[in-house]
């Protein structure tokens, strides 16, 4: 393989690129980035995979998920906030009801790049070109909204400062503090059918606080009970943004990309003799991969060999989206090729990719969809003796109607109520807590089978 440096992408043949009518103003915006101070911090990406080493180990579950593309117009501190209670919540049933450690990754601060399966976008008689997510153009319906413009890639950058800051602060700071398990209901959840569920949850877990302090353990002595780890990630698609914010760790003299802890390759760009998979194999952070039905066994091993060929556990995430329908057939020869060659990854499953559908004249998702394709990946992962480590889901903190189904029901006919979605349909709150409920149910029957003992007399 030829020598890998942050900008050897730009040799190799690449997909879903935009042009930017101006290179001068491009590559003005690449060096003003390259200046700019990391948004992540190697340490940080490293503590990540040792996290991600575990799941690998099958001793923890990975949780990531967030919006499918964050927005400029709707950066608020209560949608930061809501996303990350709604998270919280998850993982806290997750680790409660599962009795396993959750290694917590959020959808967040850098996710703002769109690969699309088509290049333009047609209303009537007018045809433009597609909307490729805020970082590059804009979702206006016109001609000049959805011209690149490289100025862009500077507000999603400082958006994704202010973002992770805003996180830095929960996630350290008394919000993500145990103690607050019974804040983190939402309004709108609260009169929900998981709410009295999470609410004997949330009351087990202050049970036990208690108990702790009266035999003399003071929760606030403990950091691991007074915040928690979050780690963010994105789609790593607009390359040009990737190697102006990747680095040189001075402890390692490694490269590490500081836009986000984790990067993944998506499925439209997972080309092996291609741009994003040559970028994405000389940065030492943890990285996934999207795994889709055109994905065939001996593709994913020469893959593999590419993006981790030191067989680091923790290094490589295989995100499977096949598709309810599909996932039976596509997944369990994957499994078997990547056992026999002894190849450590972590194996999650996206199920959203696959069972996009179109309703009432919006894309939608049926929560049944989703849970089949999560149970066939459960299924297929006991059959075959591997690990189903983990979800990728896209969700939001709001109560929204973008996917159908779940314990309340939304119907197609209620999609139009609250679609606010920029790119493709999110879980909202409800059925993101009730996916957590139902994977808890398939993650404690899988380690019981294991023989893993349970942490937790939980339920
Ligand atoms: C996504 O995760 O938003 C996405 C576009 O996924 P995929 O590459 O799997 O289609
Ligand atoms: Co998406």
């Amino acid at each position: 393989m030829e020598r890998w440096t942050p900008g050897s992408w730009r040799n190799m043949p690449i997909e879903q690129t935009p042009v930017y009518r101006d290179p001068a103003a491009l590559a003005d915006v690449e060096s003003q980035l390259a200046g700019f101070p990391p948004l992540v911090f190697a340490g940080e990406a490293r503590n990540l995979k040792r996290q991600l080493a575990d799941v690998c180990a099958g001793k923890a579950f990975l949780l990531q998920g967030g919006d499918c593309a964050e927005s400029f117009s709707e950066h608020s501190a209560d949608n930061i906030r809501d996303f990350f209670r709604v998270f919280l919540q998850m993982a806290v049933v997750l680790t409660y009801a599962a009795g396993s450690p959750v290694v917590k990754v959020g959808r967040i601060a850098g996710q703002f790049a769109k690969p699309r399966s088509s290049p333009v976008e047609k209303k009537g008689e007018v045809e433009l070109p597609s909307y490729r997510g805020d970082i590059i153009n804009d979702i206006d319906f016109t001609e000049a909204s959805r011209v690149p413009d490289p100025q862009r890639q500077l507000l999603a950058y400082r958006q994704s400062a202010a973002t992770l800051n805003l996180i830095r602060a929960f996630a350290a700071g008394g919000f993500a503090n145990l103690e607050n398990v019974q804040r983190w209901m939402l309004g709108f959840v609260k009169s929900s059918p998981q709410s009295e569920r999470y609410q004997k949850l949330a009351d087990q877990i202050t049970e036990t606080l208690s108990f702790m302090r009266a035999i003399g353990l003071d929760p606030e002595h403990h950091p691991e009970l007074r915040g928690t780890d979050f780690y963010t990630s994105h789609e790593a698609l607009l390359l040009q943004y990737e190697q102006a914010l990747t680095r040189i760790d001075s402890t390692t003299g490694d490269y590490y990309a500081t836009s986000g802890h984790m990067l993944w390759i998506g499925d439209r760009t997972r080309q092996e003799n291609g741009a994003h998979v040559e970028f994405m194999r000389g940065i030492k952070n943890p990285i996934g991969l999207k795994c889709g039905p055109s994905l065939k066994p001996e593709g994913l091993l020469r893959l593999i060999d590419a993006l981790n060929p030191e067989n680091e556990p923790g290094r490589l995430t295989l995100i499977c989206r096949f598709g309810a329908d599909k996932a039976q057939d596509a997944l369990p020869p994957l499994l078997r090729a990547v056992t026999r060659e002894g190849r450590n990854v972590v194996w999650s499953c996206d199920p959203m990719h696959g069972n996009t559908i179109s309703a009432a004249g919006y894309k939608t998702r049926p929560f049944d969809r989703i849970m089949s394709e999560i149970r066939g990946f459960f299924g297929a992962h006991q059959a075959e003796g591997t690990y189903a480590g983990g979800i990728h889901l896209e969700m939001t903190g709001k109560d929204v109607t973008e996917c159908t189904g779940g314990a309340r029901a939304i119907s197609e006919d209620n999609l139009r109520d609250r679609y606010h979605t920029y790119c493709d349909p999110r879980l909202n709150a409800e059925q993101a807590i009730e996916v957590a409920f139902l994977v808890a149910e398939l993650l404690k029957a899988e380690r019981v089978a294991r023989g893993v003992p349970e942490q937790h007399a939980a339920e």
